[in-house]
């Protein structure tokens, strides 16, 4: 009956109108759009009355949820070292490079509520967002000489799998941006993190070009896949990192960090912790299955600028098998 539905309904818009240029919106027809309505609608009553303790007994021991970095993340002492962050987002890796013990020097994310959120967060920050943001046009000469890492992770889209893997053709490419940021700069290291597909060779000479070339006659260039379950995260994460050193004596010192968790429901690993399951970092009922969540993409930058974690047939389906509803 669906699938009629589908066949012979016209497609809807959605009622929250669009704002961003490159917006590729769902196609749903009235039914579908209305069945989704009415999912949320019950989840929402049933949390509602879950919160005003008229929801039934849970049949399950419910998992307390463990999403804070405090308690997730190791901390270092302040190590006298400076860090500038491009392409900030959230602040994942200006956090990350905070409880490093690095000192902040400025972050930069062209999206306003992201830069309000870094704010938010840490009122001692430097934040550029909005327009004075975006990188594209930024004068990088005031911080020549005065950065330690400078990292950044620019928009994946252009080489994700979700994207259209347009490259260098994609308007959201800014490895270039980065590049230039770095070329003026002239940090001691930089960090360039992105999706692992940058890796394949289809984007080979791509990586050659834009990333290597311009930078290889000044910086020694490592480039590692690290799997964000490795350290504890609960999430299919894999990403390339691109990590150059000025100095050949960094470069020599420096070696791939090392896994600290191993995968939840694989063979135990001597020394490491295992990485918690989603059901379990979210504080759901422990029903006795649990694993990693499939990949959460940045969907609010993305061509579907969907808020939805469910973005792909493969991520539903994990979540399903979870039993969980994305
Ligand atoms: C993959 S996300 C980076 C996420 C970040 N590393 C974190 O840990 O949360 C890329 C970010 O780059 C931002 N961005 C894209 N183009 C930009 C530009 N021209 N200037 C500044 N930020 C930009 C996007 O809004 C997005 O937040």
């Amino acid at each position: 009956m669906q699938l009629i539905d589908e066949l012979t309904d016209e497609y809807v818009p959605s009622r929250i109108p669009s704002t961003h240029p490159l917006h590729e919106p769902q196609l749903l027809t009235a039914a579908r759009r209305e069945q989704f309505r009415q999912m949320a609608k019950a989840s929402r009553l049933a949390k509602q009355a879950a919160e005003r303790g008229e929801a039934a007994a849970s049949i399950h021991p419910i998992y307390t949820p463990r999403l804070d970095p405090n308690e997730l993340m190791p901390l270092v002492e302040p190590r006298g070292l400076t860090s500038l962050s491009l392409f900030s987002g959230g602040g994942g890796l200006d956090l990350g490079f905070e409880r490093a013990g690095f000192t902040h020097l400025a972050s930069y994310e062209w999206m306003d509520d992201a830069g309000k959120t870094l704010e938010l967060n840490r009122p001692n920050w430097e934040v550029h967002r909005g327009e004075a943001g975006d990188v594209q046009a930024v004068d990088w000469r005031r911080f020549k000489g005065q950065v330690d890492v400078l990292h950044g992770g620019p928009p994946c889209q252009p080489f994700s799998m979700a994207g259209k893997q347009r490259g260098a053709l994609d308007p959201r490419d800014m490895w270039p941006e980065f590049v230039r940021a770095v070329k003026t700069i002239k940090p001691r290291t930089f960090v360039g993190e992105n999706v692992a597909a940058l890796s394949t060779a289809r984007f080979a000479e791509y990586v050659e070009q834009i990333i290597l070339s311009p930078l290889s006659a000044e910086y020694h260039i490592q480039r590692v896949t690290l799997h964000a379950h490795e350290f504890g995260v609960p999430q299919l994460r894999k990403r390339i990192f691109f990590v150059g050193f000025r100095r050949k004596a960094d470069a020599r010192n420096w070696t791939r960090p090392a896994a600290t968790h191993y995968r939840p429901g694989t063979k135990p690993v001597e020394g490491l912790a295992p990485t918690m399951g989603i059901r379990q970092a979210l504080g759901l009922p422990d029903v006795g299955i649990d694993d990693l969540s499939p990949t959460i993409r940045s969907g609010l930058s993305g061509p579907r600028h969907t808020t939805s974690i469910v973005n792909s047939v493969a991520a539903a389906k994990r979540f399903r098998a979870l039993q969980i509803w994305g």
